[in-house]
């Protein structure tokens, strides 16, 4: 979603800009602009539909823009088409004022009706412009400019995180936040506001997270906090430890194939300092055996891949907990009245922890008494900050959109908490509680394995690229982890793909097997090997080609029967869909490979999804 960073400092504004934009381009965005000030030339704005290659284009064939103050935006079209007009930066209709804004002004078309009866006149079809055009308007020359910033703030209704320039104040940039992610940097005579840390990291590793209701103004001397009442506020620094390169491609072609290979090391950060002499251990969570106790039911709430993690995690829990446990798509979840109360643990996954729904769910629940978790991989976001206890998945930054080591990160984690859960309230049988915590060590080895031959997945993409529809079956773990694979191929290939529990094909789905259709049968669940190979053959006998995902032990088997098989170490069954789902993101990714698509950024997704 939108991508904001704004720069005060002595430095040429733009270049520094465009970097962090750069930076930001992950996160999805279909348009981008620029605006500096400087004390000659006044506000200057450049902005541009597409890609931030076709912005720099843009500036490459126009005199300088000069400043060493100034804001940059990507846009993910809501209100609008994506258009040069509907681009950010937006500029009052006098000039005075520039915004950039992240979020969704919901009662901007009111605001619009009383700026127009007062004339003002409107360029873009965007919520966002009457934040500039209403601050313009309450502007009085020489004034404070944060009076005129905290009336506007109190009329507006809905998200914003907006980074603002005022002409007549080339040192100054002031920033607000509620409801969407907006940190600040502290660097040396230069500071920093950004969407997320991966935009400044290049200059400055010293951030503070701004709260909702928070209004800050940076200067290259200093950065001032207030809170909503507008008193001062002493923000708490914290130093971002990971390195540049974490967030950069290291000689991969796309983000998404490091992140793939990233997966065993991934899971090895999460894994290795929550095992301990065969015990999971978790130093960081406060929850006390009595609190665990009182537990009487558990939700687990996420959108996209999180929500899939956690319909994986729901089989796991129960079947280690003995208690029910409920997944909810967050967007749901919070116009539900869910039965949440103070016995209820909430569970709540998001790799950004800046999800709009699944932060506005947090909220929910944590009004009706329940107790929240959440397993985050964003230190320091909003959904991290707001949750009674944290575990984060240490995945490192994750860059691609379609998400790869955070989604198994988020899975071994919640697989580790059930188990640990289970072993505080003594319903961890023994040898099975073993078996699952000795495999633990031994995934990132194994998955080593699965990474080490990647020539099948490419060979496999080869004979399928052109298909236009692909099913996905499998039972029990095998069908939660089929809806990820499906989601895999659609939002980076665009090649329709739907996930069925296999049991339900004869209730409807088998009707649109064909001969040719390619279906994927997982088949990786040991338990249920046996109803895996009956499904199997009653799409082979409507004349679908199948390629089968099984484990080493089902090879022999499932190569008689499959027309291509995908093969994975075998595990414990909790463990299986944790290196079940690599198979299935290379599939994806060698399919996107070879229809040339734009694998990191797919065309309308967002990485961090931060309006509703
Ligand atoms: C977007 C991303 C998905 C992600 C989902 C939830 O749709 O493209 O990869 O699973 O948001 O994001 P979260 O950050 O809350 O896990």
């Amino acid at each position: 979603m939108c991508g904001i960073i704004g720069f005060t400092g002595s430095s040429p504004a733009v270049p520094i800009l465009l970097d962090g934009l750069e930076h930001l381009e992950y996160r999805g965005y279909d348009s981008a602009g620029v605006a500096v000030i400087s004390p000659e030339k006044g506000l200057q704005i450049q902005k541009r539909k597409g890609r931030l290659s076709a912005l720099r284009e843009k500036l490459d064939g126009l005199p300088p823009l000069e400043g060493t103050t100034g804001v940059g935006h990507t846009r993910w079209a809501t209100h609008g088409e994506p258009n040069d007009v509907n681009s950010h930066p937006h500029v009052s209709q006098n000039g005075r004022v520039a915004i950039v804004h992240n979020g969704i002004i919901e009662n901007y078309a009111e605001i619009k009706e009383f700026l127009l009866h007062r004339g003002v006149r409107f360029r873009s079809d965007t919520d966002s412009e009457v934040v500039a055009q209403l601050l313009d308007y309450y502007f009085t020359d020489g004034s404070d400019p944060l009076d005129a910033v905290y009336r506007v703030l109190e009329k507006l209704e809905g998200a914003y995180a907006l980074g603002i320039l005022c002409a007549d104040r080339p040192d100054m940039l002031i920033a607000a936040r509620k409801d969407a992610p907006l940190l600040l940097g502290y660097g040396q005579g230069e500071n920093f506001i950004a969407s997320d840390a991966t935009a400044i990291i290049a200059r400055t590793r010293t951030v503070a997270y701004m709260e909702d209701g928070e209004v800050a103004v940076l200067t290259p001397r200093g950065i001032d906090v207030y809170d909503e009442y507008r008193r001062p506020v002493e923000k708490q620094r914290h130093t971002i430890d990971w390195d540049v390169s974490a967030a950069e491609k290291g000689g991969y072609a796309h983000f998404m194939f490091k992140e793939i290979m990233e997966q065993p090391e991934a899971l090895r950060h999460t894994v290795s300092p929550r095992l301990r002499d065969g015990e999971v251990a978790f130093d960081e969570l406060s929850l006390t055996e009595e609190k665990l106790r009182s537990f009487r039911r558990i939700f687990i709430v996420a959108c996209g891949s999180s929500y899939h993690v956690g319909m994986l995690g729901k089989y796991s829990l129960e079947r280690f907990l003995r208690l029910p446990v409920e997944v909810c798509l967050a967007s749901e979840f919070r116009y539900s009245s869910p039965l949440v109360d103070e016995r209820s643990l909430v569970i709540v996954i998001s790799q950004s922890g800046e999800t709009l729904d699944s932060m506005a769910a947090l909220r929910e629940a944590k009004a009706l008494g329940g107790y929240i978790l959440s397993i985050v991989n964003v230190v320091g976001s909003s959904i991290a900050r707001e949750s009674d206890d944290v575990l984060y998945t240490w995945a490192g930054p994750e860059i691609a959109v379609a998400t790869t080591k955070a989604y198994s990160t988020q899975l071994v984690l919640l697989t580790m908490f059930g188990l640990w859960m289970a072993r505080a309230l003594g319903r961890a049988g023994g040898p099975e509680y073993a078996a699952v915590t000795a495999e633990l060590g031994l995934l990132p080895e194994k998955l080593e394995t699965v990474l080490a031959g990647t020539d099948v997945y490419q060979y496999l993409a080869s004979l399928y690229f052109n298909r236009d529809c692909v099913f996905f079956i499998g039972r029990n773990l095998d069908y939660a982890l089929g809806l990820e694979g499906s989601l895999k191929l659609k939002e980076i290939s665009y090649i329709h793909s739907e996930s069925y529990a296999a049991g339900e094909l004869k209730h409807g789905t088998i009707s649109l097997i064909e001969p040719g259709t390619l279906v994927v049968a997982l088949a990786t669940y040991g338990p249920l090997i046996d109803k895996a190979v009956s499904n199997i053959v009653e799409v082979k006998a409507r004349g679908a080609e199948v390629v089968a995902l099984t484990t080493e032990s089902q090879r022999e088997r499932m190569e008689k029967l499959a027309d291509h098989v995908m093969v994975i170490p075998d595990t414990h069954p909790a463990l299986q869909p944790n290196l079940g789902v690599v198979p299935l993101q290379l599939f994806a990714y060698y399919i996107a490979l070879q229809r040339g698509c734009d694998i990191d950024k797919p065309k309308n997704l967002a990485k961090s999804v931060t309006v509703e």
